[in-house]
C-alpha cells in the first residue's frame, strides 16, 4: 500500500466497528501503520486481519479508552513498537437515549467516562508522544476526534451524548490552539458525522422509536426527511473526511471542525 500517509503510525480507538473499522481500513490503504485499538479483541482481530490480507499493516491492541491506566501501559508500548505516533483518531464513542427527567447521574457519568475522558486521555497520550515523534517530511502530526452533529446541535433524549460531544469540539479546538501556542507540530480537529449506517446507528433508531412509541420504519423516515441528501450516511463517508484532516493535504487546518451529514445541520 502506498499513499498520502506512507511512513506514518496512526493510533485508531473503537476500531472494531462502524466508523472506526473504515477509518483503519482508508488509513491502512493510504499507506500508515495502523494500530487498532477497541474493547472487542475479537473483531478487532477480524478487522486488523482484513487489512493485512488487503496488503495494509496492522495490529490490534485491546484497550478501554475511560481507563488512565491502561493509557500509561500503551505510551511505552507504542514508542517501543512503533518509534512514535503521528496521527491519532479519537473514535470510541457510546450513546444514551433516555429523557433527561430520568436520567441517573451514573448513566450521565457512563457517556462522560467513555466519551470525555476517553477523548482525553487519548488525545493526551497523543500528544505527549507526538511532540518527541519527528515529522514525516516537513508536514504536521494530526489528532482527529470525532464528534458528531449532536455536538453542535441539541436533540430531545439525547442531552447527556449532546453535551459530551460538545463538550469533545471545545476540547479539541483548545488542544489545537495550545498546540500551535507551543509550537508543537501538532494539527487538531474534530469531525461531526450526522446520522450514519453503523450498530450504533441502527441502535439509536431502534431506541428511539422504543421511547417515543413510534415504528422503528416511521423513525427511519423522518430521519431521512431532514437529509437533503436524501440518505443516511455510511462510515466510509466518515473516513474519507478523517483520511483527509490526517494527511498533508490538510496541512492548514488545526481547531476546524468538518461537518459530515448530507446538509441535516445546513438549515
Ligand atoms: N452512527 C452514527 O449515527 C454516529 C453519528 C454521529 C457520531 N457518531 C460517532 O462516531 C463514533 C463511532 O460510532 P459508530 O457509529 O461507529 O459506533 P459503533 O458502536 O459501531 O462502534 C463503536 C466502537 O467503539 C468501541 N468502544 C465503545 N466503548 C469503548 C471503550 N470504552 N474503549 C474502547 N472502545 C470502545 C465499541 O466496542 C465499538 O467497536 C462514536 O464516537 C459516535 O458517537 C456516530
Amino acid at each position: 500500500m502506498s499513499g498520502s500517509l506512507n511512513g506514518r503510525t496512526a493510533v485508531v480507538t473503537g476500531a472494531a466497528s462502524g466508523v472506526g473499522e473504515a477509518v483503519a481500513v482508508r488509513l491502512a490503504r493510504s499507506g500508515a501503520k495502523v494500530v487498532a485499538l477497541d474493547l472487542d479483541s475479537e473483531k478487532l482481530e477480524a478487522v486488523t486481519q482484513r487489512i493485512r490480507d488487503d496488503g495494509g499493516m496492522a495490529s490490534a491492541y485491546r484497550l478501554d479508552v475511560s481507563d488512565e491506566r491502561e493509557w500509561e501501559t500503551f505510551d511505552p508500548w507504542l514508542r517501543a513498537t512503533h518509534g512514535g505516533l503521528h496521527v491519532f483518531v479519537g473514535n470510541a464513542g457510546i450513546f444514551d437515549v433516555r429523557k433527561v427527567e430520568d436520567t441517573t447521574l451514573e448513566q450521565w457519568t457512563r457517556l462522560v467516562r467513555v466519551n470525555l475522558d476517553g477523548i482525553f486521555l487519548g488525545t493526551r497520550t497523543a500528544v505527549r508522544i507526538m511532540k518527541d515523534t519527528p515529522v514525516v517530511e516537513g508536514t504536521t502530526h494530526s489528532i482527529v476526534n470525532i464528534s458528531s452533529v449532536g455536538g453542535i446541535i441539541g436533540a430531545p433524549y439525547g442531552s447527556a451524548y449532546h453535551a459530551t460531544k460538545g463538550g469533545i469540539r471545545l476540547f479539541t479546538k483548545s488542544v489545537a490552539l495550545e498546540c500551535g501556542l507551543l509550537k508543537y507540530p501538532i494539527r487538531a480537529n474534530t469531525v461531526h458525522p450526522g446520522p450514519t449506517e453503523t450498530p450504533m446507528g441502527g441502535q439509536l433508531l431502534r431506541d428511539r422509536a422504543a421511547l417515543t412509541g413510534s415504528a422503528e420504519t416511521d423513525v427511519h423516515a423522518d430521519l431521512l426527511r431532514l437529509v437533503p441528501l436524501g440518505r443516511l450516511g455510511q462510515p466510509d463517508d466518515i473516513a474519507g473526511a478523517v483520511a483527509f484532516l490526517s494527511g498533508p493535504e490538510a496541512g492548514f487546518m488545526t481547531g476546524s471542525e468538518m461537518i459530515v451529514d448530507g446538509g441535516f445541520t445546513a438549515r
